[in-house]
């Protein structure tokens, strides 16, 4: 498998966990979560964030930008597909507010969010891979 794709996998693999991951991490990282999940994790919350995360991001829409300007790539697929991965990265920035929050104010819950979030971003995944890998457009 060529270097550039087989880097854009890896990167969208470990980015795609950690967005999946994130929301329930957050959650269970507040005051008023269920005390049987309570652990005051809010470093470990960022740490995954920061030095996982967004790296992973990082990588995965630079090399995905390599494969395009390399091979040329262009169809209505791609730009679809590239309105879903502005969707991803909205929800990674939302976890990157949520993670300040409960650092800020553990007291808070954000629940709520944690579960938009939650569903959000396996729909916004699914979304993408099914437009690259359908190419329906
Ligand atoms: C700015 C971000 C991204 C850009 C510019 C981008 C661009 C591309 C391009 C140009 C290809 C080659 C397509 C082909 O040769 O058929 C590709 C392959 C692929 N991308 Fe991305 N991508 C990005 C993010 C993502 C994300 C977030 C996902 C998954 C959630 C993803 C999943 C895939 C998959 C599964 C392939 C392999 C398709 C195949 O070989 O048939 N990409 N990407």
């Amino acid at each position: 498998m060529p270097l550039l794709k087989l880097l854009h996998f890896a990167s969208l693999l470990c980015w795609c966990g950690t967005l999946l991951y994130l929301p329930a991490l957050i959650a269970a990282g507040t005051r008023r979560s269920d005390r049987l999940f309570y652990r005051d994790h809010a470093h470990l919350t960022r740490m995954v964030f920061t030095l996982i995360g967004t790296p992973a991001a990082l990588l995965a829409i630079g090399s995905g930008t390599a494969l395009f300007l390399r091979d040329g790539t262009l169809g209505g697929w791609l730009i679809m597909k590239l309105t879903a991965v502005t969707g991803m990265a909205l929800c990674h920035a939302l976890c990157g507010v949520l993670v300040l929050h409960i650092e800020r104010d553990p007291e808070r819950s954000v629940t709520r969010q944690c579960m938009a979030l939650g569903v959000a971003i396996p729909v916004l995944i699914a979304v993408t891979l099914w437009l690259v890998l359908a190419k329906p457009f």
